[in-house]
């Protein structure tokens, strides 16, 4: 049976090239996965006064984090860290203290970036934030990606043999480890949150 990979893209703009960058993961994933994104377009900011009567875009998406096997984080580097609306929701899947969405998850980190360093550093920083979460993550492959239009096509294809068979790569690594990790996680990591 497949596992369910829900993937999070951390940019807002209908333009994202991070957006298109997950439309070719899901292209050259294995069949052992079934990705779907999971939207954080409708989350309020968070507010710890609102947690215990959550709108219920904020239930939806922690039902959807909850319902998956695993979860990728697709993102852009804003200021040389993870943008605003991709924390926002993040803070609202650890809460309320002691129902933490993303524990036990397999998480894998990737970005696109026009810039040299293909979100490096947000990735560093996403990585000191799952891990307070008790996120296990793909550690290896690391993948910076600097995203040019003539390799990625909006529809997910990519044109450049060695981009493809990288990503190809990332993504039966990262299969391999949903694996692992749920190999000696299940059955009980689902609603079994910190
Ligand atoms: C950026 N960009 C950017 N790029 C980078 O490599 N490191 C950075 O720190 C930043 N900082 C940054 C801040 C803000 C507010 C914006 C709007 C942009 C450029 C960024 O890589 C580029 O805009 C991408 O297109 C953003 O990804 P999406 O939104 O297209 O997925």
């Amino acid at each position: 049976m497949a596992h369910r990979i829900g993937y999070l893209v951390g940019s807002l703009s209908h333009d994202s090239i991070n957006r298109v960058l997950a439309t070719a993961l899901v292209r050259v994933a294995p069949p052992s996965l079934e990705l779907t994104e999971i939207s954080i377009r409708d989350l309020p900011l968070y507010n710890r006064d609102d947690e215990l009567t959550p709108a219920a875009a904020v239930t939806t998406f922690k039902e959807a984090i909850e319902g998956s096997d695993g979860l990728l984080l697709v993102s852009p580097e804003y200021n040389r860290s993870i943008p605003g609306p991709l924390k926002n929701a993040i803070d609202w899947g650890s809460r309320p203290w002691g129902h933490n969405s993303f524990a036990r998850l397999p998480t894998g980190i990737i970005g696109a970036s026009t810039g040299a360093i293909g979100t490096a550093v947000m990735q560093s920083s996403m990585r000191s934030v799952l891990s307070f979460l008790n996120a296990p993550q793909l550690n290896a492959p690391e993948a910076y990606i600097t995203f040019t239009p003539e390799v990625f096509g909006a529809d997910g294809s990519i044109s450049d043999a060695g981009t493809e068979e990288f990503l190809t790569h990332y993504m039966s690594e990262y299969a391999a480890f949903v694996e692992r990790v749920l190999s000696v996680t299940a059955p009980g990591h689902v609603g079994d949150r910190d």
